[in-house]
């Protein structure tokens, strides 16, 4: 019976681990970008030297061809474990926080893979505090009243410059 109960907990835990970004309504649930597309989309910018913000970084995987290419990476994620193996991975700042409180104002890059309705919230902050000529790549999803440079179909994936 102990084992059960015991069982029934770490299945509660793991499910709570993906979702509480949504549970808590502050972003997308657990997910991972396609490399090829991150590294599309980079390689397109031109991110040598770069500061590349990944806005709920999960377990690094966007960061660490960010630095492969030459960029200075920096993540932001909500979900403490997830932080804290992207912080022993990634070996870069990884702030733990809530990506609508981080400032914005010295990114020259902003990844983001997020769900539509998040992309529209994140729009505003992106307006409000990114320099101009700063690029927002979204994998998956649009993001509402920016300016489209670059989008590649089969990847998935937009760049915008604000
Ligand atoms: C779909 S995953 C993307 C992971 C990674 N960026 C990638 O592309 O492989 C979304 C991540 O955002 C995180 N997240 C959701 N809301 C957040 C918020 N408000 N602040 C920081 N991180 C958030 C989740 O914990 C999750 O790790």
């Amino acid at each position: 019976m102990t084992w059960l109960v015991a069982l029934v907990a770490a299945a509660l835990a793991a499910v709570l681990h993906f979702l509480w970004p949504y549970v808590a309504r502050r972003g997308g649930a657990y997910s991972t970008s396609s490399a090829e597309a991150a590294e599309w989309a980079f390689r397109r910018i031109g991110v040598a030297g770069k500061r590349v913000y990944d806005l709920g970084c999960g377990y690094g995987r966007v960061l660490l061809i960010a630095r492969r290419l030459g960029a200075v990476p920096i993540g932001v994620e909500l979900d403490p474990l997830r932080w804290l193996i992207c912080r022993i991975r990634c070996r870069c700042r990884v702030i733990y926080g809530d990506m609508f409180k981080t400032p914005l104002s010295d990114a020259d890059v902003v990844y983001i893979f997020q769900w539509p309705s998040v992309n529209a919230e994140l729009a505003k902050k992106f307006r409000n505090e990114l320099r101009p000529g700063t690029y927002v790549v979204s994998y998956m999803w649009e993001v509402p009243g920016l300016r489209l440079v670059a989008h590649e179909r089969r990847l998935r994936v937009y760049i915008y410059e604000t």
